[in-house]
């Protein structure tokens, strides 16, 4: 999106009235703000013009806010695939809510956003500091996970019914638009309803948010299979490790794990196209020169060199073809032909990844950004996700986080070190 056009403003539900029961904390005022640009060539534009350059309003909790804490209701759902770090997001924000603002009451809808859909059935759980002790011990998320969208005017019903004042989202790109929708039918019916999201994608590919929760946990673990992958391949004779990770359409998990591990020689992810001839020609060449290599293939990658289907999953994702068993096959396939004998071991991680629990860093992240979450709801904020931006967490309004998928710049700076580390040739087409 062009600089000119974007617009950081937020959703507010009213004016804060309330003095925040919160003391000894320190308060982030409304003015306070996070420049959009972190190099100074950017921002001599703004500079030029004598006007504020874009910027994200900071998260944080502030002295008064909109919601009356002895009154509100709030509730939380998680929806989509599974990401470390689920449950230490829901525990951050029961506690906080709890510890706080001593809010009392907090529903757990189960299943994501089926949840919500009251003649569905599933009932909401009721959420306590003592029922969330220790959940962030445990990976996967305590209320169910569900893909696929509901009717907001259903959803909205059962959140007046229940009295909720702040529904807090946990998902990725479908999650938020459907909290998006919920906002705006609120607003439709006048009611005083805040909807926070809080990004959850392993795959760190929400836009305006430069790291998602879970996404280090996921890099942390990924290691351990390129670990494998080029043990398997050093201890063979023309040995070949082959890992597919996730990353629908964004390859960050691919790349991070390739610079966490650089023993990897291939890195294939869905932003650089590639051409079978070529990466087997290159595959081939590191063989003869250096006797194994590794590969790292993302699950979006190489797209185009499968027959396509259209089929389509429960948030309306179209179903990929499996890269890594296409690649593991054409690769058997090619060796044979040319009479060149190899050994390969081909590794999928993907839900083992997915399933465990966040590492302390990201533990320490995912309680951060539930605190921010709180914080933006109980001051009336809406129609908003939580995000971490040059190292600060923010507010960025949904429909921005959801306009476009975050994507590796094939010719920034990440993909470049991923080059240098694998030496494999820029271009493979
Ligand atoms: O949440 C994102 C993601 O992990 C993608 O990388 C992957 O394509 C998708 O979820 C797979 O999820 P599931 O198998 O649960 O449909």
């Amino acid at each position: 999106m062009p600089d000119n056009d974007l617009d950081f403003t937020i959703a507010r539900l009213g004016e804060c009235r309330i003095p925040s029961p919160m003391s000894g904390v320190r308060f982030t005022r409304d003015d306070e703000r996070v420049l959009y640009h972190a190099q100074l060539g950017d921002l001599k534009a703004w500079i030029g013009k004598n006007a504020d350059p874009p910027s994200m309003e900071a998260a944080g909790p502030r002295d008064k806010i909109f919601f009356d804490p002895s009154k509100i209701t709030c509730g939380i759902v998680t929806c989509g695939g599974l990401c470390p770090g689920l449950n230490d997001v829901i525990r951050s924000i029961v506690l906080s809510l709890y510890h706080h603002y001593r809010v009392k009451k907090v529903y757990g809808f189960r299943y994501g956003y089926e949840g919500l859909v009251k003649r569905i059935g599933h009932k909401p759980l009721e959420l306590t500091p003592d029922a969330v002790n220790r959940i962030h011990a445990i990976g996967g998320t305590v209320l169910g996970s569900s893909r696929g969208p509901q009717d907001p005017a259903e959803m909205v019903k059962t959140l007046t019914d229940l009295k909720v004042g702040i529904l807090f989202a946990i998902g990725g790109d479908g999650t938020l638009r459907g909290a998006q929708k919920i906002a705006e039918e609120a607003g439709r019916q006048g009611l005083a309803l805040s909807v926070i999201g809080i990004p959850k994608t392993i795959d760190n590919d929400v836009s305006y948010v430069q790291k998602t929760f879970g996404f280090e946990t996921a890099v942390t673990e990924a290691k351990r299979a390129t670990y494998a992958a080029n043990v398997e391949a050093e201890s063979a004779r023309n040995g070949i490790g082959l890992v597919k990770l996730m990353g629908r359409d964004s390859g960050f998990i691919a790349a991070y794990s390739v610079l966490a591990d650089s023993q990897v020689n291939f890195c294939l992810v869905p932003e650089v196209p590639f051409t079978l001839e070529r990466f087997l020609a290159e595959l081939q060449q590191r063989l003869e020169g250096r006797g194994h290599a590794v590969i790292v293939v993302a699950e979006g990658a190489g797209q185009d060199l499968m027959a396509k289907t259209a089929e389509c999953d429960a948030s309306g994702n179209i179903k990929y073809g499996d890269i890594g068993i296409y690649l593991r096959d054409a690769i058997k396939d090619h060796f044979k032909r040319i009479g060149m004998e190899v050994t390969l071991k081909y590794i999928d991680p993907s839900y083992m990844i997915r399933s465990v629990s966040a590492n302390p860093h990201d533990s320490a992240f995912c309680l951060l950004m539930g605190h921010g979450a709180v914080h933006a709801g109980m001051s009336g904020r809406t129609n908003m996700v939580i995000s971490f931006w040059n190292h600060q967490l923010t507010h960025v309004p949904i429909s921005l986080a959801v306009s476009q998928r975050r994507k590796i710049d094939p010719e920034g700076v990440l993909w470049s070190s991923v080059l240098s580390s694998t030496g494999q040739p820029k271009d493979m087409r």
